[in-house]
């Protein structure tokens, strides 16, 4: 099985209007040779003009969240059929915001991750410790639990990725140690290889939480670490530009 190809993907959360789609251009311009696959996953607002300013460039467009039903009545929210109409090819699902904001549970994310699949994109799930869990020793056990809770058995044979990000590195500008990563890293690829059997080898993990271009060499060359979830540093093409030449 070979190595997955790495993704580098940059979480704009809640920021960023049409203006900020000149970062978005400038990270298109400035990508040149990568071995990245490299995404921007900009509020719903901006999905559509972002995925249009992109269409000739290698940089995919994301959303950040989806609902788990087609269509209906849920005032507010974003349907994943919705963001692939508007040029979405990636979601993200479970990020640590949603699950603590809208107490997203893991079956939650599970059937949001069915909802990708079903239309068309590709889920990056999150998973990741509070201070508390890791402080009692939890971290491996609460990540686990979540990787097993949260991505449905129907993503056999499925592009996915799972995202670990620790809920206190998230624009904290804290980030575990390089051996701490590695042993999620290496839980999370048993768990997925338990899940999936060999194909399991194949799914990227992705680091996220505080990460910049001035750790980003360490942190996407570390055992089992197969891209970058990238929230504050993705806002600015030059920084995310630093990061993805870190690969
Ligand atoms: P951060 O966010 O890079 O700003 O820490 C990462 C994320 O929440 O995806």
């Amino acid at each position: 099985m070979t190595a997955p190809r790495p993704l580098i993907a940059g979480n704009w959360k809640m920021n960023g209007l049409a203006a900020s789609l000149a970062e978005a251009k400038a990270v298109a311009a400035g990508l040149g040779d990568t071995a990245a696959r490299v995404a921007l996953c900009p509020s719903a607002t901006l999905v559509a003009q972002m995925a249009w300013t992109l269409k000739d460039s290698a940089v995919l467009v994301g959303g950040q969240d989806c609902h788990a039903q087609a269509s209906g009545a849920h005032t507010g929210d974003v349907a994943a059929e919705q963001l692939a109409d508007a040029g979405a090819k990636l979601v993200i699902v479970g990020h640590s915001e949603r699950r603590a904001d809208h107490g997203e549970t893991d079956a939650a994310v599970a059937a949001k991750t069915l909802a990708a699949l079903r239309a068309g994109l590709e889920p990056i799930v999150c998973v990741g410790e509070t201070l508390e869990q890791r402080k009692a020793g939890d971290t491996l056990a609460v990540v686990t639990g979540q990787v097993r809770g949260s991505l449905p058995a129907e993503l056999a044979g499925k592009a996915f990725s799972v995202a670990y990000e620790p809920v206190w590195a998230i624009g904290t500008g804290l980030t575990p140690t390089t051996p701490e990563i590695e042993d999620v890293h290496r839980a999370i690829r048993a768990t997925l290889t338990e899940l999936f059997g060999e194909a399991g080898r194949a799914v990227p993990i992705l680091y996220g939480g505080s990460v910049k271009p001035s750790n980003a060499v360490e942190i996407l060359h570390a055992d089992e670490v197969g891209g970058a979830l990238v929230g504050g540093a993705s806002l600015k093409a030059d920084d995310f530009l630093g990061i993805i030449r870190a690969l």
